[in-house]
């Protein structure tokens, strides 16, 4: 329990947090993939090195150091970690290594001057109260995924009954379960995390689900990424009658249940969990779906057909597409060409902004549709995104 005196030092520290806590969890990774290489499947290297993952850890203790008087004030926060960690499955047991890392960086980063014995034990209590409700909330979505129909706990093996080239760099991989079960149901938007073995080393990937629930099997839809561990083992190595680790469904960028029109905007391969989302939508409602997505080019233009064949069954259903560029003798025709434009979205989206928008790309893409949604007037309630990694900043 945190005294009212070590409640003042975490906020006494959040100005050190604001300016070094990005060099305090750049330390902290290092330490801890160094002594404790247990711990290292769960990392994805390409986060550490892009820095993106010292980030979002460093955010998540600042919003913390924070809120510290009101925990529930971290609200979004804690789910997307719970979820993330969930997806990844963290253990109470990864907790202790978590903790012994940060305290040693935090003396290390800061000196003793500043991290004081008092300031190292009220860190030791903060961190052990965050911890005790990160491992609770974590301990009861594992119970509910493993006690739901189709449900289970820790990995399970899939086979790949299907892999179908979408586009020049996608592939859905098709998964149904070789126990021959069933599947535990998810909402649109969730993603499962497969456990590989690539060269000897195991990795920990998320992959959304880009089709609708249909308790038998998942499918998901991954971009070959130049240089990437699994994405290219996944194109490479995996074919119909492989199998797969996964473990269960997770994510709290998810459908919402309204009639309110749905706005799906997505760069490339930001797609998948959209996808999933058009799909639930318009199999439970007659919810108006206004589907705009952009892409390089039509080669590497995914799902083209589904969305085609959605619009001309399911008159609520509209599409946009938009290609970066246009290469001579194209498939199909855009919408528009060129970058994504305020006038585009000005002109598709409902003026009377009475919608809900999710959106999903790379980072600068969904930096511009944030803006652009901003300045047409949309409050921000009414979008969601998410990103294919940890967390960011979109400003
Ligand atoms: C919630 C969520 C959902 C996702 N859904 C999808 C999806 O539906 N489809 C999809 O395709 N992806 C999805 N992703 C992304 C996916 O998890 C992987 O990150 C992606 O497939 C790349 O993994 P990889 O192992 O191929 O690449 P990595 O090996 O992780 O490498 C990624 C990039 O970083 C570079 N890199 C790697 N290591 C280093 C290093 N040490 N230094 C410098 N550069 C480095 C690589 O060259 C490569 O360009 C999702 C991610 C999240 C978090
Ligand atoms: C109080 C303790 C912890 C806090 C505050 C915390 C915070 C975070 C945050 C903010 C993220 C990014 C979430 C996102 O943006 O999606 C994250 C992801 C992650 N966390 Fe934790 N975490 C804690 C404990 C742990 C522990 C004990 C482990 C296991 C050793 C762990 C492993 C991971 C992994 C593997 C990821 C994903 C990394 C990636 O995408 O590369 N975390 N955590």
């Amino acid at each position: 329990m945190l005294t009212d005196t070590q409640r003042d030092i975490i906020k006494a520290t959040v100005p050190l947090l604001e300016t070094g806590g990005e060099a305090l969890t750049t330390h902290f990774y290092k330490l801890m993939l160094s002594e404790y290489p247990e711990v290292r499947p769960l990392f994805n290297q390409a986060h550490q090195s892009s820095g993106a993952q010292q980030r979002a850890l460093a955010n998540g203790v600042l919003q913390y150091a924070r809120h510290i008087d009101r925990l529930e004030a971290l609200g979004p926060l804690a789910a997307q970690i719970v979820n993330k960690h969930v997806s990844l499955q963290i253990q109470p047991e990864h907790y202790p290594i978590v903790g012994t890392c940060l305290l040693r960086a935090i003396r290390e980063v800061l000196g003793s001057d500043l991290a004081t014995d008092e300031v190292i034990a009220a860190w030791g209590a903060a961190y052990q109260q965050l911890a005790d409700i990160l491992i609770e909330a974590e301990r009861e979505a594992y119970a509910s995924l493993a006690a739901a129909p189709g449900g289970w706990r820790g990995g399970r093996e899939f086979r790949v009954v299907r892999k179908v080239p979408e586009s020049v760099e996608i592939s859905s991989f098709y998964l149904e379960p070789v126990d021959g079960g069933s599947v535990v149901d998810f909402k649109a938007g969730q993603y499962i995390s497969l456990r590989l073995i690539v060269g000897g080393q195991e990795i920990r990937r998320n992959y959304s689900l880009s089709a609708a629930a249909n308790g038998r099997g998942y499918r998901i839809s991954v971009k070959r990424e130049p240089g990437g561990v699994a994405s290219n083992y996944l194109h490479d190595l995996v074919s119909e009658g492989s199998t797969l680790e996964l473990f269960p469904p997770a994510g709290e960028f998810t459908l919402n249940d309204s009639n309110r029109p749905l706005v799906l905007i997505s760069g490339g391969v930001g797609i998948t969990p959209t996808l999933a989302m058009a799909e639930a939508a318009l199999a439970g409602s007659n919810r108006r779906i206004i589907f705009i997505h952009y892409a390089r080019s039509a080669q590497v233009h995914a799902f083209g057909e589904q969305i085609d064949s959605w619009e001309s069954h399911h008159p609520q259903f509209q599409r946009f597409v938009v290609y970066e560029e246009v290469e001579a003798q194209a498939p199909r025709e855009p919408d528009a060409v060129g970058r994504p434009t305020f006038a585009q979205l000005q002109q598709w989206l409902p003026a009377d902004l009475d919608f809900d928008a999710y959106f999903l790309g790379p980072k600068p893409f969904m930096a511009f549709i944030k803006r652009t949604l901003r300045e047409l007037g949309l409050p921000e309630t009414r979008a969601r995104y998410e990103f294919f990694g940890p967390s960011e900043a979109l400003s």
